[in-house]
């Protein structure tokens, strides 16, 4: 059943120059305004199936193993677990891949990983859900990056992280393998709706890759060195507040009025068409040229069962949705449901389409 015509909630920020003296408390300069049809995210869900998405990055295996707690070791103070079961899912650039697979989108990954237990897990994985992994490279002068968390709890209680441990590469990227990947990127956006880039520091995407590739848009999620890829033909990003403020050296906190500033100045910084900084459980910030400054609370329950990778999911839902014709807010819009339901699954989780279809359904209906 549709509901044409039934629309979302946003808030949108009245200029905070105007605001007044107290235009610095959050939600104080905040108006309401009814924005985005549901009808219309439904059709745009719709036709994810339809595009084809390029992610370029540095793939990562989050692996999960669980135990049981037995009791205190005798050897040192610390806990024995009885091993439960080890679990590994694709994290980092890999996990922005699973979720646009999930999604019903095409995708084309373009990376690498090492020729070791993490680098073949990651491409069985995808192999097995019917991924074209001919860009993802592997070789064994690279470390597949592999976060490894224990986890310890009793049969009825829930587990707590204990420990994590990371295998990382030494170096960067070397440059022969640089140049492999940046040949498979420019086949892969050519054929592609949009480019994803995901920079978690490890080097296999730079702001001169993503110079290089001239796709139709391209997104950006950069953990380090979000400000380096000005000018490198970024058409949008999805930074979260503490990437921002590390750009700026400086603390949003609680004032939006900070917030709104360094939101316009990095997309104008980045010569962005949009900027979507999100904010946990403060939901998101949505920033265009000649807008007022856009807030999405978060969708459902700000209690979340596990964050982990839900920037990922933002990122690969905002660029599927404008690849199938979405204005930036209601990308935002739809990335901000995907967000608010990865948070309530356990591990690093995935969004499926159904489940999308499902949250906009349910609200399209409410109240009816
Ligand atoms: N505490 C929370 N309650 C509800 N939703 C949340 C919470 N934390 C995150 N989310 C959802 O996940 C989205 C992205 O979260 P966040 O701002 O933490 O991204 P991130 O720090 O980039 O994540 P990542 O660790 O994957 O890099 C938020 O915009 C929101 O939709
Ligand atoms: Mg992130």
């Amino acid at each position: 059943m549709k509901a044409k015509n039934k629309k979302t909630d946003v808030m949108v920020a009245a200029p905070h120059a105007a605001a007044g003296p107290r235009g610095s408390h959050p939600g104080h300069n905040l108006a309401k305004d009814a924005s985005v049809d549901l009808g219309r995210l439904l059709d745009l869900v719709a036709a994810f199936p339809q595009q084809t998405i390029c992610v370029v990055g540095d793939f990562v295996l989050d692996e999960f193993v669980s135990g049981e707690i037995s009791r205190v070791s005798r050897e040192a103070p610390v806990l024995i677990l009885r091993h439960r079961r080890s679990e590994s899912y694709p994290g980092g650039a890999a996990n922005a891949v699973n979720n646009l697979v999930d999604l019903g989108a095409r995708v084309l990954p373009v990376g690498v990983v090492g020729d070791d237990p993490g680098g073949h897990k990651l491409l069985e994985y995808f192999r097995a859900k019917g991924v074209n992994v001919s860009g993802i490279l592997q070789s064994s002068q690279w470390v597949t990056t592999t976060k490894t968390r224990y986890l310890a709890g009793w049969t009825h209680t829930t587990e707590q992280q204990v420990l994590r441990v990371d295998r990382e590469p030494e170096t960067e990227v070397p440059a022969n393998l640089q140049a492999q990947i940046a040949q498979k990127a420019r086949k892969a956006a050519r054929g592609a709706g949009a480019v994803l880039i995901s920079d978690y520091g490890l080097g296999a995407a730079s702001p001169s890759l993503a110079r290089s590739l001239h796709p139709k848009r391209m997104t950006l999620d950069s953990r380090y060195r979000l400000l380096e890829y000005r000018n490198s033909g970024i058409t949008a990003a999805t930074p979260n507040e503490p990437e921002i403020e590390a750009a700026y050296h400086s603390r949003v906190g609680t004032d939006v009025g900070k917030l709104d500033d360094y939101g316009q100045r990095a997309r104008r910084d980045l010569s962005l068409e949009a900027l979507v900084v999100t904010r946990g459980k403060d939901g998101m910030a949505i920033f265009e040229p000649n807008h007022p400054t856009r807030h999405l609370p978060v969708h459902g329950s700000d209690t979340p069962v596990d964050v982990t990778g839900a920037g990922d999911t933002v990122i690969a839902v905002f660029t599927l949705a404008l690849a199938a014709g979405a204005t930036y807010l209601e990308a935002a819009h739809l990335a901000n449901y995907a967000g608010g339901i990865v948070v309530m699954k356990r591990r690093t989780a995935t969004v499926t389409r159904a489940e999308l279809e499902a949250a906009l359904r349910h609200d399209a209906t409410a109240d009816q």
